[in-house]
């Protein structure tokens, strides 16, 4: 079975061609963070209007790329939800166009249960159950995954996703948008030691976080330093320390609560690589998606879908999409 994903949730348009025996035949991005910088976040109505521009002529470079003319495709896999509503409707309704010209079924990907299972694209797979860390610049679960589709949240954030937290601490420091990325490169040069920020939440039992916190903490502690580059990086460093042990222990925890012995990360703050080396050091074999996988991509759309129209799943024929989406309404493949 051969399957096209279109990924259009925020501002990236992501597509791919996956097929059962051959695995991935090709995938392309488009990312939107150009034209979003100027406005420090993303804009809704201008995410929209990229995605047309851009999802039609990516359909086609992919699937020339993947060698695969448009009737060779036996399914079409879009992103539903969660996300903006404006861009999820883009890709909803190609996809669902697509489907009904070429006959074929369509079905609707929740976003999140494609990070979570963006790790099975590797050769080095995880097995079933696992315990999912998803951390990205919406999102901010810890899950148990007892199988494609059967999803137990643990714990969520009550406030900022971590990838916002980095996001507005980095526009705190004047680092630009998206900041996650050149935050953690300042905090390179900075000394762990030299601010205490709190942990958040982790004296107390449960899995859920909170990260507006650190970000108000970081905003005081700049405030007093003024713009000495040093003093920003030791904050910087401190910021970055307070995430990713917050991160640790709650993985640790979760761990310990389950009983589980695998950890699956996945989404942009996965890339952090002060996040894993700390989470290396769990009892848990620790796997990620490689990393243009890590962030949005049309390729584990595309392998999510597969997996839901192998198990019979087709969403019923209307254009439909959810802005929000709890993970834990999914239905397991098995009937
Ligand atoms: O999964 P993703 O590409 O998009 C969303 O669905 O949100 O995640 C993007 C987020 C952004 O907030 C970005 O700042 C953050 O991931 N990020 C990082 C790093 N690379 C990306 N945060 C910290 N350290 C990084 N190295
Ligand atoms: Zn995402």
């Amino acid at each position: 079975m051969r399957v096209l994903g279109i990924e259009s949730s925020c501002d990236e348009t992501g597509v791919a061609v996956y097929d059962s025996e051959r695995g991935l035949l090709g995938h392309a991005l488009y990312s939107q963070v150009e034209l979003h910088a100027l406005y420090g976040g993303v804009v809704p109505e201008l995410a929209s209007r990229d995605h047309i521009r851009k999802a039609v002529p990516l359909i086609d470079a992919v699937l020339e790329r993947a060698d695969t003319a448009l009737w060779e495709l036996d399914g079409v896999a879009y992103t539903a939800g969660p996300g903006l509503v404006g861009a999820l409707l883009v890709g909803a309704m190609l996809g669902r166009a697509l489907s009904w010209s070429l006959s074929v079924p369509a079905v609707a990907v929740h976003h999140m249960e494609g990070h979570l299972l963006a790790a099975l694209l590797e050769p080095e797979a995880p097995r079933f159950p696992f315990l999912a860390l998803l951390v990205s610049g919406g999102h901010t679960l810890l899950v148990e995954a007892r199988a494609v589709g059967d999803y137990v949240i643990l714990g969520e954030t009550l406030d900022d996703a971590v990838g916002e937290a980095f996001d507005k601490t980095a526009k705190l420091l004047g680092l630009g948008y998206p900041g996650g990325p050149a935050l953690a490169r300042l905090a390179e040069s900075g000394d762990p030691g030299r601010y205490r920020f709190p942990r958040p939440m982790v004296d107390r039992p449960g899995l859920d976080f909170s990260f507006s916190g650190l970000k108000t903490h970081a905003l005081q502690q700049l405030e007093k330093v003024g713009g000495d580059a040093r003093e920003q990086a030791h904050i910087a460093r401190a910021f970055e320390e307070a995430v990713v042990d917050t991160l640790y222990v709650k993985c640790r925890r979760a761990l310990q609560e389950t009983g589980l012995r695998r950890l699956v990360v996945a989404g942009g703050v996965g890339a952090n690589r002060r996040l894993r080396e700390r989470l290396a050091a769990l009892d848990a074999e620790v796997f990620y998606p490689q990393p243009a996988f890590c962030t949005d991509n049309g390729a584990m759309i595309a392998y999510a879908g597969l997996l839901r129209l192998q198990a019979g799943h087709v969403a019923p024929p209307q254009v439909s999409v959810r802005a929000r989406w709890p993970l834990d309404e999914l239905d397991p493949l098995a009937a």
